[in-house]
């Protein structure tokens, strides 16, 4: 599948976003190596803590459906700038999906490709609780 395909995913998803409190609209698409897709967008709650991102949200729609292995994930707003993953979304894909290539991208079809270890590159993991 071609980086453009699944970051048009991410538009679609981006669509249903739930952000009344921060109107900032985020889609994302996650791309399995088995080739199904899950999509996300971000869910804002009024207790503002509750707020879950869309990243999160493709995230964990494709752990509860099974998946394990993950090729790479879009992620697009609006605006002039490109998509820009969390902290703590940062930390949930690495912990899952540590070789993940990001897609990161805008609505105007400006996008850049980057590794999840790029981005996060001494990221805390499950082998630092074993030490
Ligand atoms: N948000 C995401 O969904 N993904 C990001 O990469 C950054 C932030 C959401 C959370 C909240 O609903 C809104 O954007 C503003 O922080």
């Amino acid at each position: 599948m071609k980086d453009e395909e699944l970051l048009q995913a991410a538009v679609v998803a981006r669509n249903f976003a739930q952000a009344p409190y921060s109107h900032y609209l985020v889609g994302a698409a996650m791309l399995c190596r088995n080739g199904r897709i899950y999509t996300g967008c971000n869910v804002e709650s009024s207790s503002f803590g509750l707020s879950l991102c869309a990243e999160r949200v493709a995230l964990v729609k494709a752990l509860s459906e099974g998946e394990r292995e993950f090729d790479r994930m879009a992620v697009v707003i609006s605006g002039k700038e490109i998509a820009k993953p969390c902290g703590a979304c940062l930390q949930l894909l690495s912990d899952y999906a540590p070789g993940l290539i990001l897609i990161l991208g805008n609505l105007e079809g400006e996008y850049e490709r980057l590794s999840i270890s790029k981005l996060l590159p001494r990221p805390f993991g499950r082998g630092d609780l074993l030490k």
